[in-house]
């Protein structure tokens, strides 16, 4: 409980348009991930999962509870003293194509928040970071004085997880971010985003309305419907003993796995190279 990384309790959510009806969307949520945890957020569109992660973040505010971030309650933290927190929460946007600035270069969008943040020293220093950081994240070199139309969607997505992960955060919030991306550009993201998350230490919250891809990821899930959390666990004994009537049926939701080559006799000698790791990670996912 004590090495909890960031916490929601009781947290309530009303959102007020103008001219408009005040709706509640969250209530009354509890959440908790510790440090190093990826923990699962599920439910279907509209039962609020954006908005307790948005919620985290104190990118929305809220109406009621509290949030805590490294054993301090940030919940009415004014913005001046959150901005110290902010490189420490970052987060992985579902379309990368509109939370990167479409004129500049790929070496502008990942260096500048590394000289913002203070993290880099110097441009050269900046620069050698993302160089270095490049490899892991299986871009070409090439790639740093493109702009982001000029890179794949996977790609793309590359560089928004290097993005958030070259600030050294504690914690990232993951919203939807491999859901446009087909199956195999899906797993290698995720694969990557696995490495990533054990390799520097970071707490994760993983959004996702796909149950297959948070069993792929996570450690522990909550089930979200309705703005409530029905039901939250590790993640083999929800998938194998689920206790709500609701989490059941997100169960039976999941599409049989695709057809792997292997099961009908035939070998991976005709796929395309570098698809490896695409083909562990599906395994994976597929259980
Ligand atoms: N800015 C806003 N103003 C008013 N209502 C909002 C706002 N943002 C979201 N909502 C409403 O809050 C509810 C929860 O939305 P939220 O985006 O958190 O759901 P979600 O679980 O992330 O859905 P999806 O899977 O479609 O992304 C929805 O009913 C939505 O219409
Ligand atoms: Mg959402």
């Amino acid at each position: 409980m004590t090495d909890d990384l960031i916490s929601a309790k009781g947290v309530e959510v009303t959102y007020r348009g103008q001219g408009k009806a005040a709706v509640k969307v969250l209530h009354g949520v509890d959440v908790r991930i510790a440090r190093r945890e990826t923990v699962g957020i599920v439910g279907e569109s509209g039962s609020g999962k954006t908005t307790l992660g948005r919620a985290l973040l104190r990118l929305v505010d809220i109406t009621a509870g509290t949030i805590t971030f490294d054993g301090r309650d940030i919940s009415h933290l004014p913005e001046a003293e959150m901005r110290p927190l902010r490189r420490r929460m970052q987060m992985i946007f579902q379309d990368p194509m509109a939370s990167l600035n479409p004129r500049h270069t790929v070496r502008r969008i990942l260096t500048e928040p590394l000289l913002f943040h203070g993290v880099a020293a110097n441009r050269a220093d900046a620069e050698k970071r993302v160089r270095q950081f490049f490899d892991r994240v299986a871009l070409p070199v090439a790639c740093l004085d493109r702009t982001p139309h000029e890179l794949s969607g996977g790609q793309r997505q590359r560089v928004g997880i290097a993005r958030a992960a070259l600030l050294e955060p504690d914690f990232v919030l993951a919203d939807e971010i491999v859901s446009g991306l087909d199956v195999s550009t899906q797993a290698q993201a995720l694969n990557l985003l696995k490495t990533l998350t054990r390799d520097l230490g970071l707490a994760m919250a993983f959004i996702s309305h796909d149950l297959s891809v948070i069993r792929a990821v996570c450690d522990r899930v909550y089930v979200m419907r309705n703005g409530t959390v029905v039901e939250e666990g590790r993640c083999e004994d929800v998938f194998a003993t689920p206790k709500s009537a609701y989490t059941r049926l997100l169960i039976d939701a999941i599409p049989l796995p695709e057809i792997d080559p292997t099961w009908l006799g035939r070998d991976r000698a005709d796929d395309p190279p570098g698809s490896a790791d695409g083909h562990g990670a599906r395994a994976a996912a597929a259980g």
